[in-house]
Parts: C-alpha cells; structure tokens; sequence
C-alpha cells in the first residue's frame, strides 16, 4: 500500500516534528490540534524551525513555504479528512486518552488506512486490541525528530507483515533509519536507557558521587554527549518515573524498581527542565 495522505494527531514536541518530517519529505499532512490557538503554536514552532534551516542555507525561502503550505489544519478528530492512508497518533501518555481517539477514528477512517502510536511505553499490542489489530503498529520518533535518524517499529502481537513492510518502507522515504522491534515493555531504547539512568539517580541517592561527576564520568568515560541526570532533567523526571513503572509492572522484576529518590522528586514537582528545577537548576 503507497502512504500519501498522512494524519498527526497532537502538535505538541513531537508532533510538530512529525509533521515537519513528513510535509519536507512531500506528504500532504493533516495536523490535527484541540483549539486553533495549539494548531497555531505548532504551526509557528514548526515555521521557526524551518527558519534556522533556511538560515543554515540548508534549504530556501520559497522551499519553506511550499513545506508549510503541505500542511493542512484540523480541529478535532472527528474532522479528520477519512481519506487519510496512515494516522500517526502523538498526544500525552495516557492509554485511555489514547484508545479514545482511536475508538472515535475507526468509525471514520477508511478501513485500509494504518494506525500508528508514537507512544514512548504503552503496549502497541493493548492499544490495538479492539482496532483493525493487524494495521495497528508503533512509530517511536525520536526528539527532536527533524534531527534524529532512529525510528523503533514496533511490532504489537497481530500487526501483520504487510502493515511492517509499509511502515518500514516509508520510514527509510523519510532518511530515517527504521529497527524492527517486538512489543515488550519499554521497547529497545526506553528498556536500555531508564533503567541507566534509574541507576544513576542510586548512585547519587547513596552519596557514591556528586550529580556533576556522576555526569562527568559517563560522558568523558563513556562518551556519552549528556550525563544521565542532565539527560532525565531533560526528558522530564515524571516521564522517567512513568516508565520505570511500566518496565516494573511489564516484567514483575525488581530490578526495574524505580529510585527512592526519583519518586521523592517526582512528588515534589522537581521535574527538571520544565519546571525550572530537577537535578540542576534552570
Ligand atoms: P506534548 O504534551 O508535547 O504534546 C501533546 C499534544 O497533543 C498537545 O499539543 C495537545 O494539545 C495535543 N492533544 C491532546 N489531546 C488531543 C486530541 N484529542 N486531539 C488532538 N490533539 C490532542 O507531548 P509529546 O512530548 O509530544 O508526546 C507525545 C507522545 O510521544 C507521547 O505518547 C510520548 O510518550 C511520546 N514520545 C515523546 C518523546 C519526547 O521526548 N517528548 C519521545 C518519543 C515519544
């Protein structure tokens, strides 16, 4: 099946991206928002981000424009044009909030059209269960998503081999590079990297180092480009905390226990960057 006529539910970090990607590669994109004011926002993030590549000389005036004018409002779900090929979900991390929408699309969109999630944790395979389950299948871009190459696909338990084929096809259309994964909990990338840095909050928990050289010693001794705690205050200490969690409640093994000390920060709104405040200060 050819993918020309692709629908971003959810304009916040990684939606813009998305449609960014999607509308510089030549797809017509609808970008769906609740409210013209979040359609706007994103619409001018996605616009300022093309502005550095124009200055950059990576691309023209006139090139912006004509990636801009690919993409094409929505308000709502419900007014998701039904011809849409492939729907690529990307609100907040919520199962529920998540199986409403898809609930509200499969009455509207047509039935060969292919459900994707961007989701960073939630079961592909739960998520698909009650909707077309063998043209259900994750996209996990990567943040930023213009910048970065990687895109996991993951595999619920009835996607078929046709719906992977497609999606990893039109994954490379985009210069990405696509890795098939199966769904477990966390994936590839979340069941390897929390878990580090789950470890590194232990580490500081115990008074084994300074937050600055537990951050130093990964970088310079690992070659790493940001320590493990700058790298959580980025991602958000909540984000971190929900996805232990999964890994904790997915495997029932203990070794995914989330730290004493990320919880501690967690219920006391030190998130990191977005509030000002998680292992630094902003
Ligand atoms: P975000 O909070 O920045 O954006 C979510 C957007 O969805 C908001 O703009 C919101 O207005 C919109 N939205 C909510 N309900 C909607 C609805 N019913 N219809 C249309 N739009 C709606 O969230 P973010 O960070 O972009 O995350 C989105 C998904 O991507 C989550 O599942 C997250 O786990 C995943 N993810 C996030 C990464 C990150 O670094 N932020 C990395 C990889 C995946």
């Amino acid at each position: 099946m050819e993918i020309k006529n692709v629908s971003v539910i959810g304009g916040g970090t990684m939606g813009n991206g998305i449609a960014h990607v999607f509308a510089m590669k030549g797809f017509h994109v609808n970008l769906v928002e609740t409210s013209e004011q979040l359609f706007t926002r994103s619409f001018t993030t996605i616009s300022q981000n093309l502005d550095r590549q124009v200055k950059k000389a990576s691309m023209t005036e006139n090139d912006k424009n004509t990636i801009l004018a690919r993409i094409n409002k929505v308000i709502l779900v419900e007014n998701i044009p039904p011809n849409s090929d492939l729907i690529i979900e990307a609100i907040f991390e919520n199962k529920e909030a998540k199986q409403s929408i898809f609930n509200k699309l499969d009455k509207i969109i047509k039935p060969d059209s292919i459900f994707a999630s961007n989701t960073s944790s939630i079961s592909i395979t739960e998520l698909a269960a009650s909707y077309r389950p063998d043209r259900f299948i994750g996209m996990h871009f990567m943040n930023p998503v213009p910048v970065m190459k990687l895109i996991e696909i993951i595999r619920g338990y009835s996607t078929s081999d046709a719906t992977f084929i497609t999606i990893k096809e039109l994954s490379q259309k985009l210069d990405k590079i696509p890795v098939e994964v199966f769904d477990y909990p966390g994936f590839i990338s979340n069941r390897i990297l929390l878990p580090m840095i789950n470890e590194a909050i232990f580490v500081l928990m115990e008074g084994v180092a300074s937050k600055e050289d537990i951050d130093t010693v990964m970088k310079l001794g690992m070659n790493h480009p940001m320590g493990p705690l700058t790298l959580a205050d980025f991602i958000g200490l909540d984000v971190c905390l929900a996805i232990m969690d999964v890994l904790y409640n997915g495997y029932n093994d203990s070794k995914y226990r989330p730290c004493p000390l990320l919880k501690k920060m967690v219920a006391a709104n030190k998130l990191g960057r977005k509030t000002g405040e998680g292992f630094y200060k902003y």
